[in-house]
């Protein structure tokens, strides 16, 4: 890949004031797209860009946007997703505090493109820098003439308005969101019907992560198959920004194809491991993903499964992808990694995870509310030296319980990590459930309050 494309402004001087962006690009594709292009053929580049949501759940942003069907009396909504709360994850902010002319542009052209004149960004409470730096910019671009009612001089009115959350991370999810949106109570809706038939204000909504909506002006910059092209998987394309936290030497965030393995995230971007210890098990995308354990090798041995190609390599020798990840039992999720070294106990940085899940389960849903607190309890159990080998199977049987019964995907997400790490390292659950944690365990702060904090 030849140079950055959606970190390319963050090391201006203060990149995230108009002038400054606009010298170096700002505003270029919009001012094109509004004024000489149809949204139809935009939808077709985001489309052809195979762009893969980036929010979590990887859907195709141009299949989602697919969906709309506006009939008589319609007012179609773009709500981005700004609620960055999955521990581990610190990319999106990124760009709301660097570079949120990106995000502005990439909101007007997406509004043209799917009809909409008013787009929500939905910031997570806790991120008050980033509303601050999104509304000043914002006012730049309306004073500009690029939002309001004539943007670039056509007749498509946009406006852009940032709505600040209150510190819950159940409105990441896209439902619970839009009930805040509305002023309501934060809790997920049954799904159908899905946003892009009715969402806020009952009325068809596109909701997209940070990141899908600014990759949009590079996108339609460079032709969507271009872009596409950018990416090493097939039906993933582009480049995305991977968060490292954890025992590297050099965490942060780093811009790179779709694609590329852990094993390269690990050594080659993130500088290798702290102080060359041992990798011993790396949470992929946010506290959500099961782990990976590169001890393990995959198991592909027949030519028509999709990660064949890499049969006997280890886990973190896969290329990161939403669909090879999710072959390899895991999810790519925010691409922002944890990794562990040979200091962490599985069972203890497991339980600090999941006081994270009970802490913010919604509780709407029993299996949710309950289980939540049922899995804090047998770990608290299993770490405190009170545990019992059965409540190995017991933290197996109430995640079990858990998966699929419940309105949104909180659950899942909470028991799909949970029944990874018992998988993956269970003779360590074993240990503690008969000895205790071991002596002198360290209880690594950075760690800790990575996933506690979100960041
Ligand atoms: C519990 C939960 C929390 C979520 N938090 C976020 C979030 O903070 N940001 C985000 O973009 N998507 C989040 N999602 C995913 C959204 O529901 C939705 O899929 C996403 O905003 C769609 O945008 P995308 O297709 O561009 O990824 C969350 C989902 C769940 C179940």
């Amino acid at each position: 890949m030849s140079g950055a494309l959606l970190t390319s402004r963050y090391g201006i001087e203060e990149s995230w004031k108009l002038a400054n962006a606009e010298r170096a690009g700002a505003y270029k594709v919009a001012r094109q797209a509004l004024t000489t292009r149809k949204p139809a053929e935009l939808r077709e580049e985001v489309k052809k860009a195979n762009i893969r949501g980036r929010g979590g759940a990887g859907f195709p942003a141009g299949v989602k946007w697919g969906f709309l069907n506006k009939q008589e009396g319609d007012q179609i909504y773009l709500v981005v997703n700004a609620d960055e709360s999955e521990p581990g994850t610190f990319k999106d902010r990124s760009i709301m505090d660097l570079d949120p002319h990106r995000l502005i542009e990439g909101a007007i052209i997406s509004c043209f493109a799917i009809d909409a004149h008013v787009a929500y960004i939905y910031v997570r409470g806790e991120l008050a820098f980033s509303v601050n730096r999104l509304e000043r910019a914002i006012a730049e671009a309306r004073q500009a003439g690029y939002l309001g009612e004539r943007p670039f001089g056509i007749d498509h009115a946009v406006d852009v308005h940032v709505h600040s959350g209150a510190g819950a991370y159940i409105c990441g999810e896209e439902t619970a969101l839009l009930n805040s949106l509305e002023g309501r109570r934060g809790e997920p809706r049954l799904k159908p019907p899905f946003p892009a038939v009715k969402g806020a204000f009952g009325m068809p909504t596109i909701v997209n992560n940070v990141e899908t909506i600014a990759s949009v002006p590079d996108i339609v910059e460079m032709g969507g198959e271009t872009w596409s092209a950018l990416g090493r998987l097939p039906g993933d394309g582009g480049v995305r920004l991977y968060g490292v936290s954890g025992h590297v030497q050099n965490p942060g965030l780093f811009e790179a194809p779709v694609g590329i393995t852990m094993r390269e995230l690990i050594d080659d971007y993130a500088g290798g491991m702290l102080g060359g210890r041992p990798l011993k098990a790396v949470i992929p995308g946010g506290s959500s993903t099961p782990v990976l354990d590169p001890r393990r090798k995959v198991d592909a041995p027949n030519e028509d499964h999709p990660l064949h190609k890499w049969h006997g390599k280890s886990e973190i020798d896969v290329p990161m992808g939403v669909d090879t990840y999710r072959a390899l039992g895991t999810m790519l999720g925010t691409c922002c990694a944890i990794v562990m070294n040979d200091t962490v106990n599985m069972v203890d940085a497991c339980r600090n995870l999941m006081r994270f899940y009970k802490h913010e389960s919604c509780g709407q849903c029993t299996p949710c509310r309950e289980g939540t607190g049922w899995l804090v309890d047998v770990l608290d159990n299993l770490c405190n030296g009170r545990g019992k080998p059965e409540d190995v199977d017991l933290l197996v049987n109430i995640s079990n319980n858990m998966m699929g019964n419940t309105i949104c995907a909180f659950a899942d997400g909470t028991a799909m990590p949970m029944l990874g790490m018992v998988q993956k390292f269970h003779e360590e659950f074993m240990d503690a459930a008969i000895h205790g944690l071991p002596d002198g365990v360290r209880h690594d702060d950075s760690v800790r309050s990575m996933v506690e904090g979100g960041a």
